[in-house]
């Protein structure tokens, strides 16, 4: 086991609100403000959000509170972290291989839709107009046009490696702590603005919080699970990475609620806001991965640039702290394991990540993948968010509450009271047999089920 001498090398967050602000800057990106609405309209709404939510306090909650705790402990990469619980051949070791795959897999297509992102805020200078199949007709100009897409993903797989290589953590301390409140004081306004001031708003509540069953289908139990994932940043030693910056003395369960918490609020933020638009002005709610570039410019063409331009300003730097975090452990690994130096690791990591991208940026390459013809960006959204993400959560769930010594989690936890014994109880039993279940009604393999 490694102590605390290692801190000193490896840096750590200045206060204990830097690693707070780091992690929910991390957790809180596209995942929030891009996919959860949009996939909330594909599944149907409300019954969706019911089991997503679940998803979050269930699951997420200890998962994120285990990674912190073997992130801490150990202050190593996910690989390393793994070995030092356990011992240098460990087959354990492979859960941080996962997670390393899933988070350059996620990064390369991430990358694509904030530099969408990025491309919406030059289109809001220009301003919004015309009719809304016009406004719309924007979106599709744009991801149809492989050159504008590999350009802005060009962009910001450049910003992304540039502050990787000058080291995560002055650099995100600072930033977030202004521009996050910014994000959330203008999605609040939004939000008010959207039920106080449009016909959608009551609509748009009852579509989110009201729910129906009858429209809620395996796949939607599947991606609301794989959705808490991705939104808390899980299953893949993010947040592990994260933890292993932080000090022995913060509590990490008050934090862990924390992040999820605001996580959570401004995804349900997002929602309201998007969907009063959608009824407000008749869009459609199953739009998919268009739907916050196609309806939330349709508002922008009446308030004008003022509020589009911060807007998406806002959106991608809430992209570039969650992707900061997504090559951080990629990277990391390079550098505890294989002794590289951050500049080289860094840029040829995050030079094959932004190779992979372009899959994904050139729309009309397509394949076949679950009975349809489809994207790159679909297809390795679905695979890592459904399928690689739970299962690292559960493998890293089976580690903490199974192998790694008791000695080791007590202290990490601060007591043996209560609160740890259910958080065992929680990810010995409750937290892995969720995800296997839901996995296996993902895959239509449930045997009491039937399936059409
Ligand atoms: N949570 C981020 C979002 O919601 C995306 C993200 C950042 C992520 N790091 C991650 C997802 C690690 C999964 C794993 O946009």
């Amino acid at each position: 086991m490694s102590d605390n001498s290692q801190t000193s090398t490896r840096g750590n967050w200045g206060t204990r609100v830097g690693f707070v602000l780091a992690a929910t800057g991390s957790a809180i990106g596209l995942g929030n403000i891009w996919k959860f609405p949009y996939i909330t309209g594909v599944y149907g709404g409300g019954a969706f959000v019911l089991v997503y939510l679940f998803c979050v306090l269930l699951i997420g909650l200890p998962l994120m509170i285990a990674e912190l705790m073997i992130g801490r402990r150990t202050q190593k990469n996910p690989v390393g972290a793994f070995k030092a619980l356990h011992h240098e051949k460990s087959i354990w070791q492979m859960t941080g291989w996962l997670g390393i795959a899933s988070g350059f897999l996620i990064l390369s297509f991430y990358s694509v839709v904030a530099g969408w992102a990025i491309a919406y805020i030059f289109k809001s200078i220009v301003g919004f107009s015309g009719t809304t199949e016009m406004i719309q007709g924007q979106f599709i100009e744009l991801v149809t046009s492989p050159k504008s897409s590999i350009l802005w993903h060009t962009v910001f797989m450049g910003l992304t490696i540039a502050i990787v290589i000058g080291g995560i953590k002055k650099g995100i301390e600072r930033w977030s702590k202004i521009l996050m409140p910014l994000l959330f004081a203008l999605l609040l306004g939004l939000m008010i603005y959207g039920l106080a001031f449009t016909h959608g708003g009551v609509q748009a509540l009852s579509f989110l919080f009201k729910p129906d069953f009858s429209k809620l289908t395996a796949e939607g139990i599947l991606s609301a699970l794989g959705h808490a994932f991705f939104t808390l940043s899980l299953g893949m030693g993010a947040m592990l990475t994260y933890g292993s910056y932080m000090k022995r003395e913060t509590n990490l369960i008050k934090d862990a609620i924390t992040v999820s918490f605001l996580d959570t609020l401004i995804a349900l933020m997002a929602g309201v806001t998007i969907f009063s638009m959608v009824f407000n002005y008749n869009l459609e709610p199953a739009a998919g991965p268009g739907l916050i570039f196609q309806t939330l410019p349709v508002l922008f063409a009446q308030t004008g640039p003022w509020i589009s331009v911060p807007f998406f300003i806002l959106l991608s730097f809430a992209a570039l702290t969650s992707s900061i975090s997504l090559l951080e452990v990629v990277v990391s690994y390079f550098i505890d394991e294989r002794k590289w130096s951050r500049m080289k690791a860094t840029l040829i990591l995050g030079g094959m990540i932004y190779l992979t991208g372009i899959l994904s940026a050139v729309a009309s390459w397509q394949v076949m993948f679950r009975g349809k013809e489809q994207g790159w960006l679909d297809v390795f959204d679905f695979v890592t968010t459904n399928y690689m993400l739970p299962i690292g959560g559960l493998l890293t769930c089976i580690f903490v509450a199974w192998v790694m010594p008791d000695k080791d989690k007590v202290e990490e936890f601060g007591s043996r009271g209560i609160m740890y014994q259910g958080l065992i109880l929680l990810l010995r039993f409750v937290t892995p047999l969720a995800v296997f279940i839901v996995i296996l009604h993902g895959l239509e393999l449930l045997p009491f089920m039937e399936y059409k």
